[in-house]
């Protein structure tokens, strides 16, 4: 395992109406009160941000937005900027998600845009990279994650990085039971944190934390967990249930 603190994140994708979203929050803010250790986060839907919100007030789980609109305000219908998730109380924002980059048109360059605009709000990005099943099997993996990750970040520096949290969720592993092993995880985040370092320097890639994001389950999160270079989860199914997720939270135990 690594020295750096744990992050285990909840990717509710389109699941939950505000009032189903409040009363699993609530839930999960009961079971993980007693973890120190690992930091939380949970990203509902838009419409339940606000709520879910105040359901989190002084509990110990980050709530996160999972996309924004780089621009600050505007006549762009359907958008939504970082002021206003920080101002629904939002901590964390995930970026580039690969259904968004397979459904919603999202490319490298909109995904630098969006990062820049979350760090310039003082939004954690959580930046979401990753590659197909065609292109693992075709070898590609390094160089796709490699081209994502410098455009992703391109143009900004190691000062701008703070809090920056990276997931690395193969696309072939999203939703279809099928984890990489912890040994393609170990490789894959490997690769990703020395390409940072080659970017950003020694002390940035030490401090980054690279979540594993694929069919994360109770029963695969501690093998993936004592990896040296898997930081935490990005958990899309596993966290929809408040009970099945909290054993996420304590992996350890
Ligand atoms: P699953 O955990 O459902 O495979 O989803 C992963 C994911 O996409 C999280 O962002």
């Amino acid at each position: 395992m690594s020295s750096r603190t744990p992050l285990i994140a909840g990717n509710w994708k389109m699941h939950k109406t505000g009032s189903q979203a409040v009363e699993a929050a609530n839930q999960l803010r009961i079971l993980v009160e007693a973890t120190r250790a690992v930091e939380v986060m949970i990203a509902p839907t838009y419409t339940a941000l606000y709520q879910v919100a105040q359901t989190l007030k002084g509990s110990n789980i980050a709530l996160g937005a999972q996309d924004l609109y780089w621009e600050k305000q505007g006549a762009f219908t359907g958008e939504i900027s970082s002021e206003m998730l920080a101002d629904a109380g939002c901590s964390h924002v995930i970026i580039g998600h690969s259904e968004r980059r397979q459904f919603f048109g999202e490319t490298d360059e909109t995904v630098n845009r969006k990062i820049r605009a979350a760090l310039a709000d003082n939004l954690i990005p959580v930046f979401c990279i990753g590659e197909s099943e065609t292109q693992r099997e075709a070898g590609e993996t390094f160089s796709v994650l490699d081209k994502q990750v410098r455009d992703g970040l391109k143009d900004l520096g190691f000062g701008d990085l703070t809090g920056l949290v990276v997931a690395y969720e193969p696309v072939w592993a999203i939703g279809t039971g099928k984890t990489a092993t912890r040994e393609q995880a170990q490789e894959t985040h490997r690769f990703i944190r020395s390409l940072l370092e080659t970017l950003f320097g020694k002390p940035f890639a030490g401090v980054v934390r690279i979540l594993y994001g694929g069919s994360v389950k109770p029963d695969n999160v501690r093998a993936l967990m004592e990896m040296p270079d898997v930081d935490g989860a990005l958990v899309g199914g596993a966290s929809l249930d408040p009970e099945t997720f909290s054993k996420l939270v304590f992996f350890n135990d």
